[in-house]
């Protein structure tokens, strides 16, 4: 019987609400497929720095390595906003990401058809949108050097570094060109080159690629103007290319297309090793502890680590067809709700899940 060994991160928040959902279901679909998961749960975030001080324990970092595979729930409250960054959850998911070397992030945007209610975008717009944003994970601004806050002539300077190497953007355009020859063929990379050296570079290498996937078609979209396109035209969108923070903006964005980012989950990978696989949303500290979570998009992501980290398939499917029944069936969460629906919590919804298995 095939063993799998799986790290999961509760974290914050909702995590540990949400993260009892998807493990009842992994419990559930390991059984029914023959296989087993092992977990070990371990601290980040905000919990970790109450129990040992640091966002990401080294023991943590250690155990999520040898795993096969890791799968996150939340991390971040408000509480921590206060502290030094190094303390901060967020640091403690950033260290994470670049410590397992996960510089490639998938996020699957697709409509659901029982919550085209949902969105705020009316129903012609949305109907079909099946896209996939690519993000690359462990440079550009958000690692660069130097940054920090200065004090200088009287006055405070806070600064930060966009900086992508040529072969920082080969890895990860070659991660969205592979993934555009297994869909519809359509590659577009979003930069700022019309003002920024870095995204100018990262249009170059991706340009340079091109001549080796003559069965994609590429474009480039300026960032402001893929911002303005996703609320307009989504459909046009295959596989979307972007650099860490443009990619964190355009995925919250695209995720509205659904009707809530609760929906919405992602795999983080690396060339080798382990992958991270996590919803898009965060901690929702404003609900966390009050059974009103959307578990939905946690257990998306439990069938992205079944399929892509685990190669369980089958056991994906079942996931993600539980989702969908319950949906048909009428069954919300409060983010989702809309006349004539049956609204539950984290926990009723999970058991809507169990039985639609
Ligand atoms: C995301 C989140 C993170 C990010 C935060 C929590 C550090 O917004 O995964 O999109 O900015 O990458
Ligand atoms: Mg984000």
């Amino acid at each position: 019987m095939a063993q799998h060994r799986v790290v999961l991160l509760p974290g914050d928040g909702i995590g540990p609400e949400i993260t009892a959902v998807a493990r009842a279901l992994l419990d559930a679909v390991s059984q029914r497929h023959g296989f087993s998961l092992s977990f070990d749960e371990q601290p980040i975030g905000g919990s970790a720095i109450d129990a040992t001080d640091e966002p990401l324990p080294a023991s943590t970092l250690e155990a999520c390595k040898a795993a096969d595979a890791v799968l996150l729930a939340a991390i971040g409250s408000p509480r921590f906003d206060a502290l030094p960054r190094e303390k901060r959850p967020e640091t403690g998911l950033l260290g994470l990401r670049a410590g397992m070397q996960l510089f490639a992030n998938l996020r699957p945007v697709k409509i659901v058809p029982a919550l085209m209610g949902a969105s705020s975008l009316k129903p012609e717009v949305i109907e079909g949108v099946d896209l996939m944003v690519v993000r690359e994970l462990t440079g550009g601004i958000y690692f660069g050097q130097p940054k920090g806050r200065v004090e200088a002539d009287g006055d405070e300077r806070g600064f930060n570094t966009m900086t992508y190497s040529g072969s920082e953007v080969d890895r990860i355009a070659r991660v969205a060109f592979e993934l555009a020859r297994e869909r519809r063929g359509q590659l577009c990379s979003v930069d700022k080159a019309n003002v920024l050296d870095v995204s100018q570079l990262w249009r170059d290498r991706v340009d340079a690629m091109a001549p080796e996937y003559t069965d994609v078609s590429v474009s480039h979209m300026y960032v402001d103007n893929a911002a303005m396109q996703l609320v307009r035209d989504p459909k046009q969108f295959d596989v979307l290319l972007t650099g860490n923070l443009f990619g964190d903006i355009l995925s919250d964005e695209a995720a509205m297309l659904t009707g809530s980012i609760g929906m919405l989950p992602s795999a983080s990978l690396g060339s080798d090793g382990p992958g991270l696989f996590e919803p898009v949303h965060g901690s929702a500290p404003d609900i966390a502890g009050q059974d009103k979570a959307n578990p939905m998009a946690m257990v998306l992501s439990a069938a992205m680590m079944l399929r892509i980290g685990l190669k369980q398939n089958a056991a994906a499917d079942d996931l993600e067809q539980a989702v969908d029944k319950v949906l048909a069936a009428g069954f919300r969460t409060g983010d989702l709700m809309s006349e004539g629906c049956i609204q539950l919590g984290c926990r009723g919804m999970g058991d809507e899940l169990l039985k639609a298995l």
